[in-house]
Order: C-alpha cells, then sequence, then structure tokens
C-alpha cells in the first residue's frame, strides 16, 4: 500500500497547457477515480503518474518520495489500458509472465503469482490460450491479471471497461472493487462515466479542462457539489437547471423568480444571495413531486414518459426553453402532451451563480 500525491503538477504539449497546476493527494489503500468529460486530462494525468509521461512542472510523490525522475518500470506501479494491449502471439501464461520473466523473477515464484492470479480472476481456464481466442470481458481480466502479478503498488486503470458491453461492465465493475477489497491496494481509476465513478470510488477528482472541480467522497460531492459544472456532471440523469432572479432576502427567506413568472422561497440560511443576482436554480430529477398543474412551483409540459415498471421518467420543457426530467418510483399515468405541476423539494435545491456557475450554499 502506498499515498499517493500531487503538488502542483502542470502538463505543456509544446505550448498548449493541458494540465495546469494540480493538488491531490490519495491515501493509502484508497480507490480514487478521475472522472471529467472528454479531453479534460485524465489519461494526460495518469501517465504522468505512472512515468509514461514527462512532467512539465510540479511534483508527484510516492510513498512521500519524489518520482518525477524516476522510470516507469522502478515506480512500482502497474497500469491497465482500455485497448488491453496483449501480445497477440503469446499465450495467455506467456502475457501474464512475461513482465516478471524481464524481471528476472525466479521461476517458481513466476508460476505461483501467475496462477494466484488466474485463480483469482478466473482465468484459470484460458491460460494456454492467446488474446485472440477470448471475449472482450476475458481478455481485460487478463490485461488485469497482468498488473495482479507485478504486486505493484499503485494500481492505475485507464477506462479499463469501456470497450465492453453494459451487462459486461457492470459485472466487471463489481470484480474489480472486489478486487481492491482483496488487494487492499491504492488504486486510480479514469472513467468519463460518472456511475463508475459512484459506484467504485472512496474518493472522486471530478476533473474539467485540465483542473480538479472538486476532490472527496461520492456522496458528499453529489450532495455538495461546488459547482454547476459538478452538480451537472455526477448524477445520473443530470441535475435540472433552471434560470432566475433574486426578487427579495431577508432573514428567513430568499424569493427567486423564473422567466416563465413561477417563484420558489427557499431558507435564507442556506444560501448567500443578494437581491437582483441572477442564478440558476438545481434540483435533480428525484427530488421532485408532481401535482395539478395549478398546485406546483412550476408547469411542465410532458414531452416523453418513460415507464419502466419500478420507476418513471418525465422527460419535458418549463417555459420556453429548459428541458426538465422528473424521475418517480413507481408507476405514474401521464402521458405526452400532459401539463403537470412539479413542486421541488426545497431542502434538496441548490442554488448557483449565473455568471461564474459556483454555489451559493453557505458553508
Ligand atoms: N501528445 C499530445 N500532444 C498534444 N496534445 C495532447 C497530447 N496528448 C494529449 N493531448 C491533449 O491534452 C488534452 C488532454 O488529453 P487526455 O488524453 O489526457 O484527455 P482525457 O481526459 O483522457 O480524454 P478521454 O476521456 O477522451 O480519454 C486534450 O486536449 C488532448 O488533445
Ligand atoms: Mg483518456
Amino acid at each position: 500500500m502506498a499515498t499517493l500525491e500531487l503538488k502542483n503538477v502542470e502538463k505543456t504539449y509544446g505550448n498548449v497547457d493541458v494540465i495546469h497546476g494540480i493538488d491531490l493527494s490519495i491515501d493509502s489503500g484508497d480507490f480514487c477515480v478521475f472522472v471529467g468529460p472528454s479531453g479534460c486530462g485524465k489519461s494526460t494525468l495518469l501517465r504522468m503518474i505512472a512515468g509514461l509521461e514527462s512532467i512539465t512542472d510540479g511534483e508527484v510523490l510516492i510513498e512521500g518520495n519524489v518520482v518525477n525522475h524516476i522510470t516507469a518500470a522502478k515506480r512500482g506501479l502497474a497500469m491497465v489500458f482500455q485497448s488491453y494491449a496483449l501480445y497477440p502471439h503469446m499465450t495467455v501464461r506467456n502475457n501474464l509472465s512475461f513482465g516478471l520473466e524481464n524481471l528476472n523473477t525466479p521461476k517458481s515464484e513466476i508460476k505461483y503469482r501467475v496462477d494466484e492470479a488466474a485463480r483469482m480472476l478466473q482465468i484459470e481456464d484460458l491460460l494456454k490460450r492467446r488474446p485472440g481466442q477470448l471475449s472482450g470481458g476475458q481478455r481485460q481480466r487478463v490485461a488485469i491479471g497482468r498488473a495482479v502479478v507485478r504486486e505493484p503498488k499503485i494500481f492505475l486503470f485507464d477506462e479499463p471497461l469501456s470497450n465492453l458491453d453494459a451487462e459486461l461492465r457492470v459485472a466487471m465493475r463489481g470484480e474489480i472493487a472486489s478486487l481492491h477489497q482483496r488487494l487492499g491496494n491504492t488504486m486510480v481509476y479514469v472513467t468519463h462515466d460518472q456511475v463508475e465513478a459512484m459506484t467504485m470510488a472512496d474518493k472522486i477528482a471530478v476533473l474539467r479542462a485540465g483542473r480538479v472541480e472538486q476532490y472527496g467522497k461520492p456522496l458528499d460531492i453529489y450532495n455538495n457539489p461546488v459547482n454547476k459544472f459538478v452538480a451537472g456532471f455526477i448524477g445520473s440523469p443530470s441535475m435540472n437547471f433552471l434560470e432566475a432572479v433574486v426578487t427579495s432576502v431577508d432573514s428567513d427567506s430568499i424569493v427567486v423568480a423564473t422567466p416563465e413568472g413561477s417563484t420558489v422561497t427557499l431558507d435564507s440560511n442556506r444560501f448567500a444571495t443578494e437581491p437582483n443576482q441572477k442564478l440558476s436554480i438545481g434540483i435533480r430529477a428525484n427530488h421532485l413531486e408532481v401535482v395539478d398543474s395549478d398546485a406546483g412551483d412550476f408547469v411542465m409540459e410532458v414531452v416523453s414518459a418513460e415507464q419502466l415498471g419500478g420507476e418513471t421518467y418525465l422527460y419535458g420543457n418549463i417555459g420556453e426553453n429548459s428541458s426538465f426530467t422528473v424521475h418517480l418510483p413507481g408507476q405514474v399515468n401521464i402521458a405526452r402532451g400532459e401539463k403537470i405541476g412539479v413542486v421541488l423539494r426545497k431542502i434538496e435545491t441548490q442554488l448557483f451563480d449565473l455568471a461564474s456557475g459556483n454555489s451559493l450554499r453557505q458553508q
């Protein structure tokens, strides 16, 4: 087990800044997920930790030691890639043992570690096959096995499940989580799938354009997003947003009005706002109730309804151009074209400054 720290880490390709000074401290044994949209710098950051990419500025520390100038092979890390990167001409057993042979590990030790990893990942029956004779999920297990046999201090995963179909992805997600439980190693896992992030992580780092927007436990981030970007990125379906303006603030309440003429009253102890401030109301689809169209905070015109049996999604619009999603438990008899009243659960409602996107919650 090992700690991993990033201190003001920067990356520049030519004259393009890609990573803008990232500070991050990952505790020993933590499962840390880097999540963020495509191109935000997740792989670059992981490759800098791995030693596959130079560090333009700042420091990477493993177990408290700066490793900037230590080669990838000597950092004691193992990386699993999206593309598996298996050797096609070698058997599974040779794919697993190859790295250890290069390190001059004794033959009996190699056999022991490969057999252990194969047992753990349930690929014992596949050891004589070549990668071309395996399914995607089996190949990914071999790629993980190749990392396991190296007994690394830290595992690095770069979108290891994105080539798998949805069902297999869910199964492998569980397997990686239980691998983490069994081994207890520090793991850093890159994904742009926020559901993977929520379900696997001890801690999530939400990245945007080369910066960490928020770092914390999944539910802390879900419940207290620091800005509109994080609020919209974490949670499925995405948080609903409605533009509004503050019409009055007093010691108890804040009244906000939306362009189509609705008003909502919120507890003024929860938010720091001022009159006339333009903001964005944020509310998750499952923090809403549906009532008659004249009895809610807002009127929503339902554009489509998805009845999944155990739950119902209603998609529609509030006012001219604010699309809105309502997620209700159970079965609800509401059809396309209907107008419904939507009530916000006030305690779960968030406010963000419209210009900066920052959360207006009082900490
Ligand atoms: N070798 C390179 N030269 C120049 N720019 C690069 C290079 N590698 C990456 N970039 C740029 O750095 C940025 C971050 O890329 P990176 O691959 O880290 O993104 P990512 O978050 O992993 O995205 P994805 O989710 O699509 O994998 C992108 O804008 C990319 O175009
Ligand atoms: Mg990437």
